[in-house]
């Protein structure tokens, strides 16, 4: 098979089938952005350093640019466009404005994503919180209110 050539893909994306065909070098951030319009998730380092990109595949984190989409056939993925809405934000949403764990949004859908994969995790203490957000970079440096938004919804 050449790098070009196209492969049929379904992916559940947010709950919704998604019959696709891509080329097998595509990524699945690449699919989502471009093939699908869903442009939540975010692009910016593209090359795994920097979280902006993260989604889940079957309720774990994944970095998309780094996925092909490809390798991801028959999976269940959750982007920010599946968590929450408008006028019912997820909680963990809610906590981020709450905590004013943004500035210019640019990193926060993975953070978000980020942020509900750790959640499932358990994590124990805000070192812990730091320690498994330490994959998602923030240039405006709101990661002190990021891990006081998450621990709210940890409980702790
Ligand atoms: S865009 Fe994927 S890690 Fe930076
Ligand atoms: S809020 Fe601007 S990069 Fe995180």
């Amino acid at each position: 098979m050449s790098p070009g050539s196209s492969i049929h893909v379904s992916l559940k994306i947010n709950g919704r089938d998604h019959e696709i065909s891509v080329p097998g070098c595509e990524t699945l951030l690449d699919v989502l952005r471009d093939g699908l319009g869903m442009t939540g998730t975010k692009k910016g380092c593209d090359m795994g350093a920097c979280g902006a990109c993260t989604v889940l595949a079957d309720g774990r984190r994944i970095k998309s640019c780094l996925a092909l989409a490809a390798s991801y056939d028959g999976r269940s993925i959750t982007t920010i466009e599946g968590i929450g809405t408008l006028d019912n934000l997820h909680r963990l949403q809610a906590a981020f404005i709450r905590h004013d764990a943004l500035q210019c949004g640019y990193c926060t859908p993975g953070q978000i994503l980020s942020g509900l994969a750790l959640l499932d995790e358990k994590p124990r203490d805000l070192a812990a919180i730091r320690e498994g957000m330490s994959g998602n970079l923030c240039r405006c440096g709101a990661h002190p209110n990021i891990v006081v938004a998450i621990a709210e919804v940890a409980g702790l």
